[in-house]
């Protein structure tokens, strides 16, 4: 059975962080100062776990007008079995009932955009390098845009204004 919940207990975090180890700085090389960063405090953290072994991970933080979607990742050997796709739900769904004004957003790794575009996410703009991986912008368009935060912001960029506009109400 899969289980997600947010990570409360001092043994869910090392757990956690175990699995973002394994699958950004060993699997994927990515660079521990990259992997570990300055929003650990502020981001809200999530973990899967299959039959009560932890098997993925997911974290999310508000910044600016957006809820960011990162650190998705799940261990090699529990993959395929819908541990991401769990870890997903559980996020969009808080995303939605508790932050509803932040359109979610996410830099996608390149390989896993079908995974989030099945899931209804759009990708925008061009292919960017972060940490020497290819990554896409993807958003999540809620059902009503008008009350997006991200709107009044002219930081905001101009592939997801005009995207936000096309499909204001
Ligand atoms: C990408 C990743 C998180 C997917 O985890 P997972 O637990 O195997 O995903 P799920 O089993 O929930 O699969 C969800 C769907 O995406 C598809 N999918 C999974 N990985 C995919 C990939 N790399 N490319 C394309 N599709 C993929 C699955 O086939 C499945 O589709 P379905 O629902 O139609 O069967 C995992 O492969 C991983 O940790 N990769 C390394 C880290 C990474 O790339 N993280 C993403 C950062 S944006």
């Amino acid at each position: 059975m899969i289980e997600v919940r947010e990570v409360v207990t001092d043994q869910e975090w090392q757990e956690y962080m175990s699995i973002r180890n394994v699958v950004f700085v060993q699997e994927q090389n990515v660079s521990e100062e990259d992997e570990i960063d300055a929003y650990e405090k502020e981001s809200t953290h999530f973990i899967a776990t299959l039959d009560g072994q932890p098997a993925g991970t997911g974290r999310f933080r508000l910044k600016k007008g957006f809820i960011k979607f990162e650190r998705v990742a799940t261990l090699k050997k529990f993959r395929g079995k819908g541990i991401a796709s769990a870890i997903m739900d559980l996020m969009e769904k808080r995303a939605k009932m508790k932050h509803s004004d932040y359109l979610p957003a996410m830099h996608a790794q390149i390989d896993a955009v079908s995974l989030y575009a099945k899931r209804g996410w759009t990708p925008l703009g061009a292919v960017f390098d972060e940490s020497g991986i290819d990554h896409q912008l993807m958003v999540l368009l809620p059902k009503n845009t008008s009350h997006l935060k991200c709107l009044k912001d002219p930081d905001t960029p101009q592939a997801v204004r005009e995207f936000l506009l096309k499909f204001q109400k």
